[in-house]
């Protein structure tokens, strides 16, 4: 979705706009701008296409200014062009505008514009908010320091919907103004300097000090200050918090992608996700939550409630919890659950899975649960997350951060982070058994596991080139490889763009068997020495069809039958996820990269889905 970059300090604002720009790529977007305060006013420079496009504009490298703001846009109202491109203007080109988010009701808003004399230049929604400061900016007779605040205040308190706003104008040259609701945005400080983001990643090279901002929280911010104000205007004080990632970790450091980067830091994400929670004699801790038997023996349900790759985590999350601590447990999708009237009361608790912490759906589905009473529990990659400021209890996966698009490590520790949240639950009840210090010792040997499992998929490239052209691909799988069955199908979905369906093996002879003819390739995980032979029983099936196979397994199977077998570690069944999709991932990897693409950031796709 839309990026947001902002500079105000002692070097020229241009470059590290652009370098901000370049950072927040990944998010996904179709044009760029910046808009800087130079001597003789606002500058304005945008353009549809890459932040390539952008820094090649004439004039560019001339600009001065110190202060200045940047966006990507991702094409929400009207298409992609020039003229939809941000920063916006007003029409007297005394304020410039970047925006992230949706106005819901721009169409009113531009109606009383337009009645007020006001012209528009775009098709966005974001043009009425530059020319809604001015409408009131010029009814303030007070000329004092805090005009431009209350015209931006005042402007929006008019706005419905979510929104990451930066403001600048020609009247206050050594200011700029921020706010957000239901949007990303964070404040990176440092001496002299203030650095503007849609998330921590962009400018973590400048600092690791960060402001995190409540909704409708407004911010003047000078070169050496950052004053925080309500909605009413009130001063209001503010800590920073330092954030631990480290600049290295939002670079590729020699690894051609980061999707392939990330891939590889699964085991180091795991051990840190572990962290202390987790050791072989000691009971399990979760400083942040504080459940006691009474409240978990009194829940009639629990719901898991999120989006893609999180809600595939969630699956495995909710087998971990119903088989050890047998509370009934729903996954839902965070887009469904918000809009089907889920059953919700004091008895419920309510678990939200999001790497970023900012997906619009999953806050939505958030609040929906808290309005009905429910406690909420956040599980997030993102100390600060919008979702975290939301939620009842935030506990976080420590996978650092996550740039490619397509969600590699913060599922694996997602799916760790649940499993230890669901022994953590029957420490609690008291209902755990002597096989629970198998499950813990299993899962501190994951980080081992996964370099074993990297290790043994190093020639998945090659059956990669054999299929990289078909057309169709089918994942399969029985109990919890059903559940990674629909990871891998949705990984090579977003960075292949091969059609893929996941399903439970078994369904297979129930409908979809009539697609399977030559040129086809199945994909199927067998993890469950329970369930292996039924599994090959549908694997034969597909053979006899003609289809090419690969079989991720553990489990002692003919691997003549298929043409490619990927044999993995062995580990308990509750984890088995976690090394499973490994070979899937690299799979998916290894076809993109045949196919010429760029893995990182797929088409149509952005990292962070901040509207609905
Ligand atoms: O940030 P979130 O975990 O809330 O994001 C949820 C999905 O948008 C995300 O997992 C998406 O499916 C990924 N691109 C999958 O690789």
């Amino acid at each position: 979705m839309c990026g947001i970059v902002g500079y105000i300090g002692t070097k020229k604002a241009t470059p590290i706009l652009i370098n901000g720009l370049l950072r927040l790529e990944y998010r996904g977007y179709d044009s760029a701008g910046i808009s800087t305060i130079e001597k003789d006013g606002l500058s304005i420079m945008k353009d549809k296409g890459r932040v390539k496009n952008l820094s090649n504009i004439p004039g560019i490298d001339d600009l001065e200014g110190t202060i200045g703001i940047a966006h990507t846009r991702w094409a929400t109202h009207g298409k992609p062009s020039k003229e939809n491109s941000h920063p916006h203007m007003d029409n007297s080109k005394s304020f410039s505008v970047v925006h992230n988010g949706i106005i819901e009701n721009y169409n009113e808003l531009r109606k009383f514009l337009g009645d007020n004399g006001y012209t528009f230049y775009s098709e966005t929604d974001t043009e009425v908010i530059p020319n809604l400061i001015h409408y009131y900016y010029s009814k303030d007779n007070n000329n004092d320091d805090e005009k431009l605040l209350r015209a931006v205040r005042s402007a929006v308190l008019d706005l419905k919907g979510s929104f990451a706003i930066e403001v600048i104008s020609k009247f206050d040259k050594d200011n700029m103004i921020v706010v957000r609701k239901d949007s990303p945005l964070v404040i990176g400080t440092c001496e002299d300097e203030n650095y503007i983001s849609s998330d921590i990643p962009a400018i973590l090279s400048f600092t690791r000090d960060f402001y995190l901002l409540n909704d409708l929280e407004f911010v003047v911010l000078s070169r050496n200050n950052a004053t925080f104000y309500d909605k009413d205007l009130n001063k209001i004080e503010k800590d920073t918090k330092t954030i631990e990632w480290n600049a290295s970790a939002a670079e590729k450091d020699g690894y051609e992608d980061y999707m392939l980067k990330e891939i590889h830091e699964q085991p180091t994400a795991i051990r840190e996700t572990i962290g202390s929670k987790l050791s072989e004699d000691a009971p399990i801790e979760f400083d942040e939550l504080n459940f006691n038997k009474e409240y978990l023996s009194s829940l009639n349900k629990i719901y898991i409630v999120a989006c893609g790759t999180a809600m595939h985590a969630g699956l495995a999350g909710k087998n971990a919890i119903e088989k050890l601590c047998k509370i009934p447990t729903e996954v839902d999708i965070a887009s469904e659950f918000r809009y089907r009237d889920p059953i919700i009361d004091d008895k419920t608790l309510c678990i939200f899975i999001s790497q970023s912490g900012e997906t619009a759906d999953t806050i939505a589905a958030l609040k929906l649960s808290k309005e009905k009473g429910a406690k909420t529990l956040a599980v997030t990659n993102v100390i600060g997350s919008s979702i975290t400021r939301e939620a009842d209890y935030s506990i976080y996966t420590h996978a650092g951060p996550e740039i490619a698009v397509a969600s590699t490590k913060a599922y694996t520790s997602q799916v760790v982070l649940l499993n230890v949240l669901a022994l953590y639950f029957t420490q609690i009840l008291g209902c755990g058994d002597a096989k629970l210090n198998d499950l813990k010792k299993d899962i501190l040997d994951l980080p081992r596991k996964i370099e074993e499992t990297l290790k043994v998929c190093e020639n998945i490239g090659e059956f990669a080139k054999e299929v990289y052209q078909e057309h169709d691909v089918f994942f399969l799988g029985r109990g919890i490889d059903e559940t990674v069955a629909k990871e891998g199908s949705l990984k090579l979905k977003e960075i292949s763009y091969i059609h893929s369906e996941s399903y439970a093996a078994g369904e297979l002879k129930h409908g979809p068997i009539a697609l399977i003819e030559a040129g086809i390739t199945v994909i199927s995980i067998m993890t469950d020495s329970k369930l292996v032979e039924k599994t090959v029983s549908n694997i034969q099936e597909v053979i006899t069809r003609g289809a090419k196979t690969l079989v991720i397994t553990n489990q002692k199977v003919d691997q003549k039958m298929f043409d490619k077998t990927i044999v993995i570690p062995d580990t308990n069944p509750f984890i088995s996820p976690i090394l499973s999709v490994v070979p899937l991932q690299l799979f998916a990897y290894y076809i993109a990269k045949e196919k010429g693409l760029d893995v990182d950031k797929p088409r149509n796709l952005a990292k962070s889905v901040t509207v609905e």
